[in-house]
């Protein structure tokens, strides 16, 4: 799976989108660890640790900023990031930090809502912001 071009998550609000780079450079730092024939032996709770800190950092302030802007979808959009981070939490308490089963799911699950969240649901609050302006 080739690295994720933050670009094209971008939602033209900077504040936003920078956070979005980071998030998108964690998954796609997953994702070259997994290209590497020895990604098996690779412990992951770095990377997991990394990643739970930082996403929860974001939802936080992303939520902070759809309050400020009068965004009418926040409480829907609150419990989508709970899911989220539920999901992450499960992944990291489910066994081992090493192994081809955590390196796999790791990747595919940054990826898959990375694209799916930002792009879907991110993308809802983008259009109000191009609304209102
Ligand atoms: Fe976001
Ligand atoms: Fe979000």
């Amino acid at each position: 799976m080739p690295a994720i071009d933050p670009r094209l998550l971008y939602l033209n609000i900077p504040e936003m989108d920078a956070d979005h780079e980071r998030l998108v450079a964690l998954t796609n730092k997953i994702s070259a660890i997994v290209e590497q024939p020895e990604f098996r032996q690779k412990d992951f709770s770095t990377e997991l640790r990394a990643l739970k800190e930082y996403t929860l950092q974001h939802f936080s302030r992303e939520e902070a900023y759809m309050a400020k802007i009068g965004y009418p979808g926040l409480a829907e959009h609150k419990i989508q990031h709970g899911r989220i981070i539920e999901a992450l939490a499960k992944l990291a308490a489910d066994g081992s930090t090493k192994g081809a089963k955590i390196a796999l799911s790791l990747r595919l699950f940054t990826q898959v809502w990375l694209f799916e969240h930002i792009s879907g649901q991110d993308g809802e609050y983008a259009k109000f912001v191009k609304g209102k302006s």
